[in-house]
């Protein structure tokens, strides 16, 4: 079985990244979104409520799987037996970034690829840091993530 990885904070899950999932789970026989739980971007979201969100944007997709890690994301792709980590890439600016860590992912654990997947065009501009802002300043974030996840960080931000 045909199985990738798709790492990342996801604070919240984003149409951006939802693109990047439905395109990726139809190329492979499963795909796990893997969320990154002490993430040193100091998250909003708990490590079970992105889980949550990822989950209920994703119900429509059976062979998606929704699972969370700590540490190195080479650590928890030898503990689980994975190969193939998909990333997604928006801009020129990501592509340093994304290039240092999937060489040094191979530097730590041969056995692994990064695949990169160009994101939709509709979201190279997209990203949770952006959503949480314009949220914050009770902008509209329709366009930018499901109803559900905007309704939860509407909440979210309230509460806080
Ligand atoms: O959504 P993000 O924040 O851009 O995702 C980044 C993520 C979680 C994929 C990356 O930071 C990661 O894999 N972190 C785990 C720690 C790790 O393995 N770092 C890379 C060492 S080169």
């Amino acid at each position: 079985m045909n199985i990738a990885v798709y790492p990342g904070s996801f604070d919240p899950v984003t149409y951006g990244h939802l693109d990047i999932i439905e395109r990726a789970s139809s190329i492979f026989d499963k795909l796990i979104v893997a969320v990154l739980e002490n993430s040193a971007k100091k998250p909003l979201f708990t490590v079970e409520e992105r889980k949550d969100m990822i989950k209920a944007a994703t119900m429509s997709l059976r062979n998606v799987e929704v699972d969370y890690f700590s540490g190195l994301l080479v650590d928890y792709m030898k503990q689980n037996d994975y190969h193939i980590v998909i990333k997604g890439l928006r801009m020129l600016s990501d592509f340093e970034y994304e290039f240092q860590m999937a060489l040094m992912n191979k530097k730590l654990n041969d056995d692994i690829e990064t695949l990169f997947m160009m994101t939709n065009s509709k979201y190279a501009y997209l990203s949770s840091s952006i959503v949480k802002e314009i949220a914050k300043f009770n902008g509209d974030i329709s366009e930018l993530v499901p109803e559900y996840i905007a309704l939860r960080l509407k909440e979210k931000l309230r509460g806080k």
